[in-house]
């Protein structure tokens, strides 16, 4: 499975780049303006896009087909590797067609069922995204959703791509990769959560420790 990051912000996609593991980033119009509202939404996407290099959803903010094709041409001219990031809406299914038609990626937002994850796989999304977090808020079990997704994915061989998307703790990831998502988009915080492990902590600072000491001994014999 692979992981993405869902976030805005340059130093956190700065720094997850580094780290090797994060192949792609997904933004939306929230994650933008939590950034600042003033936002250069076309200078701050390719800043990410240039960061990344890997997989960049960007998301259209038009309810109708004609504004989110629209808008889908003007992301593309940016830079021709973008993928559309398109509501889970009837007018959206109809742009996700269209856009299909064009060989433009697209990854269809806001799913909260499985019925709406079959209609955007065959309108000719190229991903399609759960959102976990906002499910279990309203005391749905995403999990169980995704499961339900993954199993039909695998029997009818779709050929979306399933994000688990509004990740909101490491166990989430876990669930996403055990249903068989593709990728799952996580935040900055949720990433450095994955990553720490109190016996890792303990354990290197116990070796650090052992280490001064050799080297306090080596100085001794030295200095004998
Ligand atoms: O990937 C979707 C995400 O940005 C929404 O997350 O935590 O607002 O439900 P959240």
């Amino acid at each position: 499975m692979e992981i993405y990051i869902d976030t805005a912000n340059i130093e956190h996609i700065e720094y997850a780049a580094k780290l090797g593991f994060v192949s792609g980033v997904t933004t939306n119009p929230s994650l933008l303006a939590k950034e600042d509202p003033k936002v250069d939404v076309k200078k701050r996407i390719l800043e990410i896009h240039s960061l990344i290099g890997g997989h960049l959803s960007v998301e259209v903010n038009s309810t109708n087909c004609e504004g989110m094709l629209r808008e889908a041409e003007e992301i593309v001219s940016w830079f021709p590797e973008a993928t559309i990031k398109i509501p889970m809406i009837p007018e959206g299914l109809m742009a996700v067609y269209e856009l299909a038609k064009k060989g433009i990626p697209s990854n269809v937002t806001l799913i909260f069922s499985t019925t709406q994850a079959i209609a955007a796989n065959n309108a000719g999304a190229s991903y399609v995204s759960l959102f976990m977090g906002r499910l279990d808020d309203i005391s749905s079990n995403s999990s169980e959703v995704l499961q339900d997704i993954c199993d039909i994915w695998d029997l009818h061989a779709y050929s979306s791509e399933i994000i688990a998307a509004s990740i909101r703790h490491p166990l989430h990831i876990i669930e996403a990769a055990k249903a068989g998502a593709h990728i799952a988009t996580v935040p900055y915080k949720v990433i450095m959560q994955s990553l720490k492990h109190p016996l890792t902590d303990a354990g290197i600072e116990a070796f650090s420790k052992d280490y001064e000491k050799m080297l306090a001994e080596k100085k001794k014999i030295i200095n004998v």
